[in-house]
C-alpha cells in the first residue's frame, strides 16, 4: 500500500499536528510504502520570507526525524525538490472545475483569516492533488480539515480517467477518528491560526505558561463536571496512561477534580511523551549538511517515482509527438 502526506513547514509543530498526522504518519511506516514531504511551494501562499522559509523547511525536516521517520524505511522530500509536480498541478488545473474549486472551505477560511486571496492560493487543492497522483498513493493520512481537499484530488484523478483512459489510483482519505481534531487552549481546534497550540518542543518552562493557559470554566472543585466537555480533560486523555485516566475522569463525574493540579501533571506528561524527541531534533538542527543529504536522498528517490507518473501523463494527453 502507498501512504502519502505533507506538512506545511510554517512554524513549530504542536499537539494537534502530531495526533493528527505526524503519529499516525510515523506509524504508517510499518504498513505499507510511506510518502512524506515538506510542502514548500504550498507555503508560499502565505509565506513570503526567504529566511523563514528556509528555516522551516530545515526545522520541518529535523522535525519528522526526531518523531520517528526513518529515511531509509520510507521517502522523505521537500516539495519543491521534485518539479515534476508542478508540471502535473497545471495539467490537473485545466480538467479541475471551478466549482469544485469554489466549494473549498479551506480557501474560504483562509481569506476570512487575512490571508490574501491569491491565484495559488485558490488552486491550492490542485496543487495537493498533483502531490498526491503523481505517487499514485492509496491512501492520504490527514486531520479532518483536509478531507475536502483529498476527495477533490480524488474528484480530478476520476476525471482523469474518464478522459484519458485509466492513470491515477484513486486516494482515500483517513482519518484517524479518535484524535481528529485535537482542541486548542481555547477549546477550537488547535491551530497556528488561533495561536491556541501548545508546540511539541517548547522548552519546559513555554510548556507549563502553555498548559496554565488552558481555558477551563468556573465550577466549584466539589461540584461534577463533564469530563467529555472539558478542553483539559481532551487533552489529558491524549497522554495519560489509561488507569490514571480513569482515576480523574472519576474526580470529574463525582466532583473533586482540581484543574490547577491536573494542569501540572499534563505538563510533565507531555514533556515526558516528547522527550526522547526533543533531544534528537536539538541534535538535528544543528547538522544542517546531514538534513540537506537526507532530502537530497529523499528527492532523488521521489523523482524516480514522479518521472514514471510524469511520462505516463504526458503520453496518455498527447504532450509526447
Ligand atoms: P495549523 O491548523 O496549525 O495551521 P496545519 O494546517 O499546518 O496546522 O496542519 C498540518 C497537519 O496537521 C494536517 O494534516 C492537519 O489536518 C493536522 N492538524 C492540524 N491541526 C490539527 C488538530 N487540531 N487536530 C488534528 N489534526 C490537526
Ligand atoms: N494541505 C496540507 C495541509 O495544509 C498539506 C499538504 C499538501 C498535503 N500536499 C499534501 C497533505 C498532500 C497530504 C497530501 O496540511
Amino acid at each position: 500500500m502507498r501512504i502519502l502526506s505533507g506538512i506545511q513547514p510554517s512554524g513549530q509543530l504542536h499537539i494537534g499536528n502530531y495526533f493528527g498526522m505526524m503519529g499516525p504518519m510515523v506509524r504508517n511506516m510499518a504498513r505499507g510504502e510511506l510518502f512524506a514531504f515538506i510542502v514548500n511551494l504550498h507555503a508560499l501562499t502565505s509565506v513570503h520570507d526567504k529566511a523563514r522559509l528556509v528555516r522551516d523547511t530545515l526545522e520541518a525536516a529535523a522535525d519528522f526525524l526526531a518523531l520517528g521517520l526513518d529515511p531509509e524505511k520510507c521517502t522523505l522530500w521537500v516539495q519543491s525538490d521534485v518539479p515534476e509536480v508542478t508540471e502535473l498541478a497545471w495539467v490537473l488545473s485545466t480538467l479541475a472545475p471551478m466549482g469544485l474549486l469554489e466549494r473549498c472551505h479551506s480557501y474560504k477560511d483562509k481569506v476570512a483569516k487575512g490571508i490574501a486571496a491569491s491565484h495559488g492560493l485558490f488552486s491550492y487543492p490542485v496543487l495537493m492533488a498533483a502531490d498526491i497522483l503523481l505517487f499514485q498513493a492509496e491512501v492520504v493520512p490527514v486531520g479532518k480539515d483536509q478531507k475536502q481537499h483529498v476527495e477533490v484530488a480524488r474528484d480530478i484523478a476520476q476525471k482523469f480517467n474518464n478522459t484519458f483512459g485509466e492513470t491515477f489510483v484513486l486516494p482515500e482519505p483517513e482519518i484517524e477518528t479518535s484524535v481528529a481534531t485535537v482542541p486548542g487552549l481555547d477549546g477550537q481546534k488547535m491551530s497556528k491560526s488561533y495561536d491556541n497550540t501548545i508546540g511539541i518542543f517548547l522548552t519546559e518552562k513555554q510548556l507549563k505558561k502553555r498548559v496554565m493557559a488552558i481555558v477551563t470554566d468556573a465550577t466549584p472543585v466539589e461540584d461534577p463536571k463533564d469530563p467529555e466537555t472539558c478542553n483539559l480533560f481532551q487533552l489529558f486523555k491524549l497522554f495519560a496512561p489509561a488507569d490514571r485516566l480513569e482515576e480523574v475522569r472519576a474526580l470529574y463525574v463525582n466532583g473533586g477534580a482540581m484543574y490547577g493540579v491536573i494542569k501540572q501533571e499534563l505538563v510533565g506528561l507531555i514533556w515526558d511523551y516528547f522527550r526522547a524527541a526533543r533531544e534528537t531534533r536539538a541534535r538535528l538542527v544543528d547538522d544542517q549538511s546531514y538534513l540537506r543529504e537526507v532530502l537530497r536522498q529523499g528527492a532523488d528517490k521521489a523523482r524516480e517515482k514522479a518521472g514514471v507518473t510524469l511520462d505516463l501523463v504526458r503520453d496518455r494527453i498527447g504532450l509526447k509527438y
